[in-house]
């Protein structure tokens, strides 16, 4: 018999966990949704309405107001990689929410207290139906409390650094390395300080340490914990 559970998945920026996540659900025939994707498209929508000065100063009151003109929503995902696009008022943006520009603000603008809770809203209603794996911050602490499945996934700084890096260069961008550690370690401590929803291990989430594991390693680690939790169900 198919158990069709809600699956939460946290951790740092970079630590691995969106590509897990939706190689999980593939795997499992689950809907995947990234939700840092989401908070990603919120600070696209608001640079490209000149709510973010140069100097990183965020216009909340613009942002709240343009809140509700904001539709995100994901392409079909591909059969194969099970990749699917974020798309911002129906344009696809998945390469532009995953450039420099957007991420050295996104933590900002996932501060605000609005920006969360009208995400977080948003996300629940994507797992009202279960079936889903979602991978974030506050998955299992916020938007999915009781979820049946809960992974709190570490790394390194310095790996998780050199893995983004990787990332980026492949793409064409013209990037450092430090800078891109160092936009690691600040989005760490703004992950972790903020006042609603930080970054936090739930009590009952199960920690994948994402150092040194492989591919093949962590979707063994992630199928079999899916086995034995829904194995033991009615
Ligand atoms: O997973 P990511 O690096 O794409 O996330 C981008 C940013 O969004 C990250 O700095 C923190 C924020 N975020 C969040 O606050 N809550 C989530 N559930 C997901 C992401």
């Amino acid at each position: 018999m198919k158990h069709n559970i809600t699956i939460a998945i946290d951790g740092y920026s970079s630590s691995g966990k969106s590509t897990m996540a939706r190689e999980l659900a593939k795997k499992i025939g689950y809907v995947y949704i990234d939700s840092g994707a989401m908070y990603r498209a919120v600070t696209l929508a608001a640079l490209r309405n000149g709510l973010i000065s140069a100097d990183g100063k965020i216009d909340t009151h613009g942002l709240i107001a343009l809140l509700p003109e904001i539709s995100i929503t994901f392409s079909t995902p591909d059969p194969v990689s099970g990749s699917s696009h974020t798309l911002l008022n129906g344009e696809n943006v998945e390469s532009e929410i995953r450039g420099m520009e957007v991420s050295e603000h996104v933590s900002a603008v996932s501060a605000i207290p609005e920006v969360r809770r009208r995400l977080t809203a948003m996300q629940q209603a994507l797992g009202d139906s279960k079936g889903i794996v979602m991978d974030g911050r506050d998955i299992g602490t916020t938007v999915f409390p009781e979820a049946e499945m809960k992974v709190f996934v570490d790394a390194s700084p310095e790996v998780r650094a050199k893995r983004r890096y990787a990332e980026l260069k492949a793409k064409g961008d013209d990037i450092s390395y430090a800078e891109v550690e160092a936009n690691i370690r600040k989005r760490d401590e703004t992950d972790i300080n903020r006042k609603e929803s930080p970054l936090r291990k739930a009590p009952d989430a199960h920690i994948l340490n994402n150092d040194t594991l492989s591919r093949t390693e962590q979707m063994e680690w992630l199928t079999g914990l899916f086995h034995q939790i829904t194995s033991g169900m009615q």
